[in-house]
């Protein structure tokens, strides 16, 4: 059965009052879109058909050859949206799945199911269901006396006898292709003036053709994000399923209520995260680190037995056993290598900390390679920026720079070279040399000139 999957996400999204298309705005760090799109491709094996109209420029520039697009240039409902795709899919699929990009939620698990209801319900469609206490606004699925189900009645049509039914369409379907493209044409206008994919439930049945639903009993699968309310209770879902993933492949969590992990993330057993700790983006953590409270690490990779306290990490790496913190700043191209360490209030950027190297208090390292077991004393800062240009500052394994040293770049410290504290260095230190004062001089040993 060849399958393919159109996903419509051409609504204004009107109730989000804001000037980003609906289906751009991130869950947890990714725009909705990418949710249902993720889930259509896994299942179907092909980039679904996306259905595009408000932000198409925005949607189409995110997701790129990830979907296949047609436009909706008039949003008259999600039947008519979903005829948009015809003319690019008929007779090049057996059976169509449909879903809507403002339900981020639902897994590739339930489409699974709902292709194969439609598989073993030999009938013409096959569409999704729940049984939930609170009806949020959704389609409530008529049954006949028999427990067929009759059709499906979007909430403002519903007579009270429908309104308190609890079985809700969830906006997920799976069609006969031909059936489909023959009947779409069909649907009548709602009273609003829109066709409603909804209403191919009735049609099939007025048909004599079967309609299978698929019941799932997971409700949090179906929030549909209509609202910045259901955002954030799309996020808290997500958060807490992705959370338990972690946790059962031995992950600690002190507090999985403050803990925000992005999907893109992957992190070792026997890591413990404390409160109040986001990980975002490209991150990957190795086994036995700790991290956290209150810290942030993006797009940063991290080894085994890392230590991160109350700090923030941007496109970073730390090697293992290198620690960080409290209040510590590593920035882009920032690499703490084997157990080095960086204490409270410094900043690296574009610099490396070699190998058992300290950088205990206040200093700022840009541009800079720092070699092995190296002292950087308290206060020291490169001075890597002319006002123009960038420099280089280059220090050599085994080197003690003294407190409140000013580096000022391009500079090179050789091998074993100390600072004395307050100096200012403008030029290179020899190896195994002593400079010291403003601006920095070598010292020299009495009897030498
Ligand atoms: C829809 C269903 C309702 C179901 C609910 C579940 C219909 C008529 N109603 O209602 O039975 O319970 O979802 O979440 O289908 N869209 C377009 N073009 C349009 C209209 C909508 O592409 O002309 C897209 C929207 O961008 C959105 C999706 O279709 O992604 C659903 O539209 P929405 O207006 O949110 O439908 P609901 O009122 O939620
Ligand atoms: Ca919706």
């Amino acid at each position: 059965m060849r399958l393919t999957a159109v996903v419509l996400a051409a609504g204004h999204g009107t109730r989000m009052k804001s000037a980003l298309p609906k289906v751009l705005h991130p869950l947890a760090g990714q725009p909705l879109v990418h949710f249902a799109v993720t889930a259509a491709a896994a299942v179907t094996g092909q980039p679904p058909v996306l259905v595009v109209g408000h932000g198409a420029e925005q949607v189409k520039a995110f997701l790129g050859d990830r979907a296949r697009y047609v436009t909706q240039t008039q949003q008259l409902g999600t039947g008519h949206a979903v005829l948009q795709a015809r003319d690019l899919l008929a007779g090049w699929a057996d059976a169509i799945l449909v879903s809507y990009a403002d339900m981020p939620l639902l897994t590739e698990h339930t489409l699974r199911a709902m292709v194969d209801g439609y598989r073993q319900g030999r009938g013409v469609l096959s569409f999704l269901t729940v049984i939930a206490q609170d009806p949020r606004g959704f389609g409530r699925v008529v049954r006949d006396a028999a427990g067929q189900p009759q059709c499906v009645v979007e909430e403002a049509s519903c007579t009270p006898e429908q309104l308190a039914i609890r079985e809700l369409n969830a906006g997920v379907y799976c069609f006969n292709a031909d059936w489909l493209w023959e009947n779409l044409t069909r649907l009548s206008p709602s009273p609003k003036g829109e066709y409603y994919l909804t209403d191919m439930v009735g049609l099939a049945v007025s048909q004599g053709q079967r309609a299978t639903a698929v019941q799932t009993a997971d409700e949090s699968e179906l929030v549909g994000v209509n609202t910045r309310v259901h955002l954030a209770e799309a996020e808290q879902i997500l958060r807490a399923r992705i959370n338990r993933h972690w946790m059962e492949a031995g992950v600690t969590l002190l507090d999985p209520a403050t803990t925000y992990i992005e999907p893109s993330v992957t992190i070792g057993p026997d890591t413990i995260i404390l409160p109040n700790t986001l990980l975002t983006g490209r991150t990957a953590i190795g086994v036995h680190c700790r991290i956290g409270p209150n810290s942030v690490v993006e797009d940063s990779q991290l080894g085994n037995h890392c230590l991160v306290v109350m700090s923030v990490l941007e496109g970073a790496v730390m090697e293992d056993e290198a620690s960080i913190g409290p209040f510590g700043h590593l920035r882009k191209g920032a690499r703490l290598c084997r157990s080095a360490h960086m204490g409270n209030f410094g900043e690296l950027k574009n610099a490396t900390l070699g190998p058992g190297s300290k950088m205990g208090h206040f200093s700022y390292l840009g541009d800079a390679a720092v070699g092995a077991n190296v002292n950087i004393g308290a206060g020291t800062i490169t001075c890597n920026f002319d006002g123009a240009r960038k420099h280089t500052t280059v220090i050599e394994d085994d080197v003690f720079v003294g407190s409140d040293t000013l580096l000022v770049a391009p500079l090179h410290i050789g091998l074993g070279a100390k600072t004395g504290a307050g100096s200012v260095v403008t030029h290179d230190v020899p190896a195994g040399t002593l400079v010291y004062g403003v601006p920095a001089r070598v010292r020299r040993r009495p009897g030498e000139d």
